[in-house]
């Protein structure tokens, strides 16, 4: 059997999520539900399918909830088993048993950079890896965005990033790149611009939260300046890995939903529905 390059895979969920409170007061963004199943079920599912095992998730204070979905409660099992009801269980059940979870708190939120670096050197090690952000929910018929991803890994062997074409205006909210298209929809990255002002974007092409990155980044991260808004910027530190090495970016097959916010919540939510209907 062919040896698995990527086998873990790594959770930043440390943030506020202050675009959902006060839902987000006392419960993780990540643990929001589009129809029954919370966001970080759904990043779970994704990796598994990309024939990944190891979950290692960055939390913060108030995450406990995470820690908790991710395991057996034994009063409810106990209530339900054998009842009509035990069905509801079954997906997180075959969840819990195809792969194992641990988790590190990041002290403050310095940025999805340092949450990273937090959990990478703690949780992963030396070794590649996949990076989802929950709250970019992909759904795709057929191979899931970070399967489509692990395969060109396999070409490439350098990080990667996933890219989608967002409106002109909407650049300030995204990491932007710029690079030569070397085959149809992958890029090598020669310049990336963290949340920039659409006159100063250098394409529409914006980084989304599917990454797969090589370990050299904890290194470059350490040596990274603080950026947009005083926080360690993952884009910075893929730049500079840009220059010394290469990045790809990947303009992925399927849709992506910004779950962080309430439109894509919503439009993630109705997508969801019509589909399982
Ligand atoms: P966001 O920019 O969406 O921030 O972070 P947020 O705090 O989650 O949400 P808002 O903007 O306050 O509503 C992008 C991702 O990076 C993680 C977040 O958990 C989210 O998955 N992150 C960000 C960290 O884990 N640590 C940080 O210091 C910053």
């Amino acid at each position: 059997m062919k040896e698995k390059l990527i086998r873990k895979c790594l959770f930043p969920a440390a943030g506020y999520g202050t675009r959902f409170l006060p839902a987000t007061k006392a419960t993780p963004k990540e643990m929001l539900p589009i129809l029954t199943k919370p966001l970080i079920q759904y990043g779970v599912e994704e990796a598994i399918a990309a024939g990944m095992d190891t979950m290692a998730i960055v939390t913060g204070r108030g995450k406990r909830a995470i820690e908790d979905h991710f395991d057996i409660s034994y009063e409810l099992e106990h209530q339900i088993k054998g009842t009509s009801k035990e069905h509801y269980l079954t997906e997180i059940r075959s969840v819990i048993e195809k792969c194992t979870f641990s988790y590190t708190r990041q002290i403050e939120m310095k940025g999805l950079g340092h949450a990273i670096l937090t959990g990478g050197e703690t949780l992963i090690g030396n070794e590649p890896f996949a990076v989802i952000l929950a709250d970019d929910l992909c759904d795709h018929e057929g191979n899931g965005v970070l399967a489509q991803m692990v395969e060109l890994y396999e070409k490439y062997k350098c990080s990667i990033v996933a890219i989608e074409e967002v409106p002109k205006d909407e650049t300030y909210k995204y990491g932007v790149i710029e690079g030569k298209e070397i085959e149809e929809g992958i890029f090598m990255i020669s310049n990336m611009v963290e949340k920039p002002d659409p006159k100063d974007a250098p394409s529409n092409l914006a980084i989304i939260g599917r990454y797969i990155l090589t370990p050299d980044i904890y290194e470059i991260i350490k040596n990274t300046k603080p950026g947009k808004n005083g926080e360690l910027q993952i884009t910075d530190s893929l730049m500079i890995q840009a220059k010394e090495n290469m990045v790809i970016g990947y303009k992925f097959k399927g849709k992506r939903f910004d779950c962080g916010s309430i439109d894509g919540f919503v439009e993630a939510t109705n997508h969801f529905y019509n589909k399982a209907k």
